[in-house]
C-alpha cells in the first residue's frame, strides 16, 4: 500500500518538483477526454487537484482514473507541479499533482448525497444526513465543527489544569440525581428489581469530591435527561462541570468569565466584553425571561397603575388575581402590521398561556384599532411610560406576573426575529444572579427548587426558609449569551441541618430524604468545606461559536426529536432472553404501543 507523505491541504509552490504520496476520497472527477482526467482528492483538511495525463503516463493509468467514482478511496504517487491557471480560493490552488501511480483502496457505492460544502443543509433532508452520518461528517462544515469542539475542550482542559483543577471521572451507573428531568433507568442483573439511574449531572459526586478534599474539580462529561429534545436540547448532552472549595460566588463568576473570554478569543478570535450582572427579578421585569437576549431593545414595561385607570374589564380582572399585572411592549413601526399579523401574534401568545393579546396603534391623531377607546383617556401617560411614537404598536399582556412576563418575553424574541432587529456580529454575555430558591408549583401544591435542592439560600435569608420560602434568594447564577443559557451553578449548602430543612420544605420527610440522599447527608457531617460550582452546556457553547441553531450540528452522533439514532437504529427491541436475564417482563407488545 502507498503510504501518504502529505495531507490534502498541505502542498504549496515550495513543493513543486517533489515526488509525494497523497491519500483520500474522490471529491470530484472531470474526464476531459483525449487522455486527460482531473480528480479533486479530499481528506479532512482540504483538497488537492490530481492530473492524470496520457502525455506523461501510460494509457492504463488514465483509463483506471476515468473509472473512478465519487467517494472512492485512493492513494496516489505523483510529482507536484505549478498549475496553469491557479485557484486562489483553495490553499493548494497554486499546484497540482501529476499522478504516476494509482492505488484504489476502496470502491464506493453511489452515495445518497455528495458531501459538498454548499447547499447540503438545505438540499439534503436531515434524516438522510443522520442515517448516513459518516458521509455527512465528511463535509467541510462538519469537519470544521468537529475540530472546533476539539479545540474548545482542549482550551478548557488547559485553562483549568493551569489554575489547579483536576479532571476526575464520576460514575454513569448511579443513584438518581434530581435536576428536574426524568431519569433514564438501567436495570441491574445481579440485583433483581433494582435500577441504576444515568446521571442527569454529576452534581452530588462533585459535591462529595469537595468533602473529599479535592478542592478544585472539573470534568467534561455526558449527562442524561429523559426530556423531549428541542433545537438546543438533547437527552444526552455534554457539560463542562466544575466545583471549587472555599469560594464565594464572585470567585466562581470571575473564573468562568475569564475562561469564557479565553475560549472565544482562542476559537474565533473574538474579544468578549465584560459580563454585566442582572438580578433574576430585573431580568424577568425587563425581558420577561431569565435568559434575555441583550442584542436588541423591546423591553417590557409595567403599566398596571395605568391599567387601573382604564375602563377595560380584562385588565381589571387580571389585576384582581393574586400577583396580577398588566405589562406592555412597544413595537417600533408596528402600526403597519396587518390584522392577520397581530392575530398570528395572539395565537403565538396563547401557546404561553395568554388569554388574549390586546393591542393599540399610535397614529398621527391619537390611538387607533384594538383597545384604542380604553387607552385614549390615559394616552399621554402611556406614551411617556412606553416611549411609543407615531407609527408604533403597543402590545399588552394582562395576567399573573409570571404568565404576563413569559408571554411578552417570548413575544419579544419572536418579534426581534420577525422584524429583523438583531444586527449580526454582536456578542452580549451577562450573568443572571440572585435567583429565588423556590418556585411554587400550583399543580402539585408544593415548592420546587428553581435550580436544584443543594443550592444554598443566601445567609441572610436562611432564617426565613420556613416562614417566607417564596422570598428566599440564593447565590445561584446563570451565564447567558445572546439569549442562550450557556452555564448555570450556585454556592451549595454545606451544612446538614440546612440541607435537611430544605428537603423538608420541598415536601420530603426525613425518612425519604435519608433514603434518597443519605450519602450526601452523611458526607456533610464529616467536615464539608464551603463550596460552589457551575456547569457549562458544551453543546450550546459550540452552537454559538459555530453559528448554528441546531444542536444536532455540533454532536457527532446526535438523536432525532423522538430520541432515535437513525444510523444505528437505537433504541431497538431486544431479545426475550436479555429481558429475562434482567428480570423484566413487558406489559404490552412493543409493536402495538
Ligand atoms: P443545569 O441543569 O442548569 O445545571 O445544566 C447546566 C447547563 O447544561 C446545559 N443543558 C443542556 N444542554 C443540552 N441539552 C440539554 N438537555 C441540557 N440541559 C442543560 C445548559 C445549562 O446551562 N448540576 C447543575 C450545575 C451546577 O449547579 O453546578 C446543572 O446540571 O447550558
Amino acid at each position: 500500500m502507498l503510504k501518504r507523505t502529505h495531507g490534502c491541504c498541505e502542498l504549496r509552490s515550495d513543493h513543486v518538483g517533489e515526488e509525494v504520496i497523497l491519500c483520500g476520497w474522490v471529491n470530484t472527477l472531470r474526464d476531459q477526454g483525449r487522455g486527460l482526467v482531473f480528480v479533486d482528492l479530499r481528506d479532512r483538511d482540504g483538497v488537492t487537484q490530481l492530473v492524470f495525463d496520457l502525455e506523461d503516463i501510460g494509457e492504463a493509468l488514465v483509463e483506471s482514473a476515468g473509472k473512478l467514482r465519487n467517494e472512492d478511496v485512493i492513494a496516489v504517487r505523483g510529482t507536484v507541479r505549478t498549475r496553469e491557471s491557479g485557484n486562489p480560493k483553495l490553499p493548494t490552488g497554486e499546484i497540482e499533482l501529476l499522478v504516476t501511480e494509482l492505488d484504489v483502496l476502496s470502491h464506493a457505492e453511489t452515495p445518497p448525497f455528495v458531501p459538498e460544502e454548499k447547499g447540503t443543509d438545505k438540499e439534503v433532508r436531515e434524516d438522510v444526513r443522520l442515517r448516513y452520518r459518516y458521509i455527512d461528517l465528511r463535509r467541510p462544515k462538519m469537519q470544521r465543527i468537529l475540530r472546533m469542539r476539539h479545540d474548545v475542550t482542549m482550551t478548557m482542559r488547559r485553562y483549568l489544569s493551569d489554575v489547579g483543577f483536576l479532571e476526575i471521572e464520576t460514575p454513569f451507573l448511579c443513584k438518581s440525581t434530581p435536576e428536574g428531568a426524568r431519569d433514564f433507568l438501567v436495570p441491574s442483573r445481579v440485583q433483581p428489581g433494582c435500577f441504576y439511574a444515568l446521571p442527569q449531572s454529576p452534581q452530588l459526586f462533585k459535591q462529595i469530591l469537595m468533602v473529599a478534599g479535592v478542592d478544585k474539580y472539573f470534568q467534561i462529561v455526558r449527562c442524561f435527561r429523559d426530556e423531549d429534545p428541542r433545537a438546543d436540547r438533547q437527552a444526552e448532552f455534554t457539560q463542562l462541570d466544575i466545583e471549587m472549595s472555599f469560594v464565594d460566588s464572585d470567585d466562581v463568576l470571575s473564573l468562568i468569565e475569564a475562561l469564557t473570554k479565553s475560549i472565544w478569543k482562542e476559537t474565533i478570535d473574538v474579544d468578549l466584553p465584560d459580563f454585566p450582572r442582572l438580578t433574576y427579578r430585573e431580568a424577568v421585569d425587563r425581558f420577561g425571561i431569565d435568559r434575555p437576549d441583550m442584542r436588541f431593545g423591546l423591553e417590557l414595561v409595567d403599566v398596571s397603575d395605568l391599567a387601573r385607570e382604564m375602563e377595560f374589564g380584562v385588565f381589571h380582572d387580571a389585576l384582581a388575581k393574586p400577583a396580577g399585572v398588566v405589562k406592555a411592549i412597544r413595537v417600533p413601526g408596528g402600526a403597519s402590521m396587518s390584522r392577520k399579523k397581530t392575530d398570528a401574534l395572539a395565537e403565538f401568545a396563547k401557546g404561553f398561556g395568554a388569554g388574549g393579546l390586546p393591542t393599540v396603534k399610535r397614529t398621527d391623531d391619537g390611538f387607533a384599532t384594538g383597545i384604542a377607546k380604553f387607552v385614549t383617556p390615559i394616552g399621554d401617560k402611556l406614551i411617556e411610560r412606553t416611549g411609543a411614537e407615531v407609527g408604533d404598536l403597543i402590545i399588552f399582556a394582562a395576567d399573573t406576573y409570571n404568565i404576563a412576563s413569559k408571554v411578552l418575553g417570548e413575544l419579544r424574541i419572536k418579534l426581534a426575529g420577525d422584524l429583523d432587529l438583531i444586527a449580526g456580529g454582536q456578542w452580549k454575555p451577562l450573568w443572571i444572579v440572585d435567583f429565588p430558591a423556590f418556585d411554587w408549583n400550583d399543580d402539585e401544591k408544593r415548592w420546587d427548587p428553581l435550580h436544584h435542592p443543594f443550592t444554598a439560600p443566601k445567609p441572610e435569608d436562611v432564617d426565613r426558609l420556613e416562614t417566607d420560602p417564596g422570598d428566599v434568594l440564593t447565590n445561584a447564577y446563570d451565564l447567558v449569551l445572546n439569549g442562550s443559557e450557556l452555564a448555570g451553578g450556585s454556592i451549595r449548602i454545606h451544612d446538614t441541618a440546612v440541607q435537611q430543612r430544605v428537603f423538608r420544605l420541598l415536601g420530603l420527610t426525613d425518612e425519604q430524604a435519608r433514603e434518597k440522599f443519605s450519602f450526601l447527608l452523611d458526607a456533610l457531617q464529616y467536615g464539608a468545606p464551603p463550596h460552589g460550582g457551575i456547569a457549562f452546556g458544551l453543546d450550546r457553547v459550540i452552537m454559538l461559536l459555530a453559528g448554528t441553531t441546531n444542536i444536532r450540528d455540533v454532536i457527532a452522533f446526535p438523536k432525532t426529536l423522538n430520541g432515535a439514532d437513525l444510523m444505528t437504529q437505537a433504541p431497538s427491541v431486544v431479545d426475550e432472553a436479555q429481558l429475562q436475564e434482567l428480570h423484566i417482563a413487558l406489559t404490552s407488545d412493543p409493536s402495538n404501543v
